[in-house]
């Protein structure tokens, strides 16, 4: 682990302490179990189309098919465990550090962990609506109707009902200007586990003055910022609570 680099966020951590937004990728859940989108060879888009499978088009031309992929993917993520990365970043939220956690994660892991001001920028596993008469449901008892149905049905009017995810194609949720307004009273922005690839959400990471990020292999804006660990978020990130526990600023 760079031991400079730890010291060096924890310094930007404490000099900005309460005024720290972190945003959240794919990159921190991979130690869950869950893969994230672009590594290469693991990530799900280097072997399938993300527009053919998770974008509105697929959800309304092709239901079915949406649906077998859709509850193949990310049905397991349901029973996904935070781990250390999310821990470390829960405790910097308890502990003062930081006010808000934006995260473009759907699997809820950032909750689970016991962060309590969490902003999911591109909606959430936890339930789906009918899109006709708008019932909400949980996102288990829509998955339990499958295969025996052909795709998800509400129970109250009978059609199809979609998942409370952000599809391709999809305005942003209301959690994204809540998501800006955060990052823009904010004097530092940690980025953990993104490439920072899908717009308009990496647009939140350049918003503050400060920009740190944590990250298994480089990104776009590493020349932006004031600090990049790179590494696995679970080890850095506790290294870092570790470092500010010990009062070493
Ligand atoms: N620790 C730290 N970084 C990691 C780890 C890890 N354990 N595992 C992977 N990474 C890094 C990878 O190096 C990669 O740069 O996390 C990054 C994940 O990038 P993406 O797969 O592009 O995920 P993300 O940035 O969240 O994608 C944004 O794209 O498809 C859409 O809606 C989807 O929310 C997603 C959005």
């Amino acid at each position: 682990m760079q031991q400079t680099e730890v010291r060096a966020l924890a310094q930007l951590l404490n000099r900005h302490r309460g005024r720290t937004a972190v945003f959240t990728g794919a990159g921190i859940s991979t130690e869950s179990g869950i893969p994230d989108f672009r590594s290469p060879g693991t990530g799900l888009w280097s072997h399938i189309d993300p527009m053919e499978y998770l974008s509105v088009d697929a959800l309304y031309a092709r239901p079915q098919t949406f649906w077998r992929y859709f509850d193949q993917v990310f049905g397991p993520t349901l029973d996904a465990e935070p781990n250390a990365g999310h821990i470390a970043l829960a405790t910097l939220e308890q502990s003062g550090y930081v006010h808000t956690i934006i995260t473009q994660n759907i699997d809820g892991l950032h909750q689970k962990a016991e962060a309590q001001n969490v902003l999911e920028v591109h909606g959430h596993l936890r339930t789906v609506h009918c899109r006709s008469c708008g019932r909400t449901y949980p996102m288990q008892q829509a998955l339990e109707q499958l295969p025996k149905e052909p795709v998800p049905r509400c129970e109250q009017c009978g059609k199809t009902v979609r998942p409370d995810v952000v599809l391709f194609g999809d305005m942003m949720p209301h959690a994204f200007s809540q998501a800006l307004q955060a990052v823009e009273r904010s004097q530092l922005v940690l980025v953990v586990g993104s490439s920072l690839t899908v717009s308009p959400a990496n647009t939140l990471a350049f918003q503050a003055p400060h920009l740190a990020i944590v990250n298994r292999d480089p990104t776009l804006a590493d020349r932006r910022a004031d600090v990049v660990l790179y590494g696995t978020a679970g080890e850095a990130l506790t290294a870092v609570v570790e470092e500010l526990a010990i009062g070493h600023q």
